[in-house]
């Protein structure tokens, strides 16, 4: 069932509500991250200094990590407005010229999944982000002219989670680019402890910790965990969560102690048993669970990589000894060699 599934590149409907209401407004208490953060601060102060838009800011990172809410924050750090649109909604040109020129001077365009906008369409954003301009052509077969219209100075940011899909020329236009990266416990427990102020449900430092290094570096995870707890405490009827429920919910919820679930398990499960622990393709593992690639490559992948259960090869995918002990697989039994491997 969807509402059980923790790792999902779906934003619930839940979320959306809960997002919304625990999104940090300002890039002070926008957590992690330093590197980005800082360098955006110093460009949101040198764009206000020179009363210039600010760069075009390309987000880029796993489902999850703040880039949506890092929009947000940029738009208000610049006293703008934000205009929201998503790349897959953008079906005709005619949609992005309307949304160009219906901007303000100053404003901020978000488009969130940005790779997902269609070449053809693409090709009205470089003039547009190049010069502020809109080359459009006008006029039926035989007698069709170009025409050209100026448009506000603004700041477009675009987010998305697969940098390598974006065409080279869109790329080249943004002037900052930031990789959004997995979130350390320390700041994840910071997260959680602020989703708990929000929310008005006290939660221990301890049972926060756990969560922090159960929600596989991600603050939406974390989120979304700490929303499903609070329904167990409630039902036990406790008041504050701690440790003991903590741990309780997550076992229920099915998430292990690195934070992987059930899907995470599958897929490693499969390339072991299906696979001899590889290397093999993204397609066969994909066929083999029942998932998309994309769902493989952007979702369960990075944080599998990242933690090194998973290894990526030029022949394809290998699981680690560390994945064997998650699913307490006996490695010995079932070795095929590292000398598979080409990293
Ligand atoms: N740095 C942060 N500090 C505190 N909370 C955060 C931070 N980043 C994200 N969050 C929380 O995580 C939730 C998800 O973040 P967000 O929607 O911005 O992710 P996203 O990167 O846009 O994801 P997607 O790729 O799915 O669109 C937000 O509601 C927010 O509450
Ligand atoms: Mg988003």
């Amino acid at each position: 069932m969807e509402e059980e599934r923790i790792i999902t590149n779906k934003v619930l409907e839940q979320d959306e509500i809960l997002d919304n209401s625990i999104r940090p407004e300002t890039i002070d208490e926008y957590i992690g991250q330093q590197e980005v953060k800082e360098n955006i601060k110093v460009f949101v102060e040198a764009a206000k200094l020179r009363k210039e838009p600010l760069d075009h800011v390309l987000l880029y990172g796993p489902p999850g990590l703040g880039k949506t809410t890092l929009a947000y924050i940029i738009a208000r750090e610049l006293g703008s407005h934000l205009k929201t649109a998503s790349g897959p909604s953008i079906e005709k040109t005619g949609d992005l010229a309307a949304i160009l020129s219906s901007l303000e001077p100053g404003d901020v365009l978000f488009i969130d999944e940005i790779h997902r906008m269609p070449r053809f369409i693409e090709e009205i954003l470089y003039p547009a982000m190049e010069d502020f301009a809109l080359d459009l052509i006008v006029g039926g077969e035989g007698n069709s002219r170009s025409i050209k219209i100026d448009l506000p100075p603004f700041t477009l940011v675009g987010a998305t989670t697969r940098a390598g899909d974006l065409s080279s020329p869109l790329r080249d236009r943004f002037g900052i680019i930031s990789k959004l990266k997995f979130y350390t416990q320390e700041e994840l427990t910071s997260i959680v402890e602020r989703t708990s102020r929000v929310l008005a449900m006290p939660i221990l430092k301890e049972a926060a910790i756990e969560l922090a290094k159960r929600s596989r570096g991600t603050p939406r995870i974390a989120n979304r965990l700490f929303r499903r707890v609070r329904d167990f405490a409630l039902v036990e009827g406790k008041e504050t969560i701690d440790l003991e429920i903590m741990q309780k919910a997550l076992k229920r919820l099915g998430v292990d102690e690195s934070g992987l679930d059930e899907t995470d398990h599958q897929l490693l499960r499969a390339i072991i048993q299906k696979f001899n622990g590889g290397p093999v393709g993204v397609e066969a593992i994909a066929s083999s669970i029942g998932e998309e690639i994309s769902t493989i490559e952007d979702v369960l992948e990075p944080y599998l990589l990242q933690q090194g259960f998973l290894k990526r090869t030029a022949r394809g995918r290998i699981v680690t000894e560390k994945a064997y002990q998650a699913l307490q697989i006996n490695y010995q039994n079932t070795i095929f060699e590292d000398h598979f491997s080409d990293s």
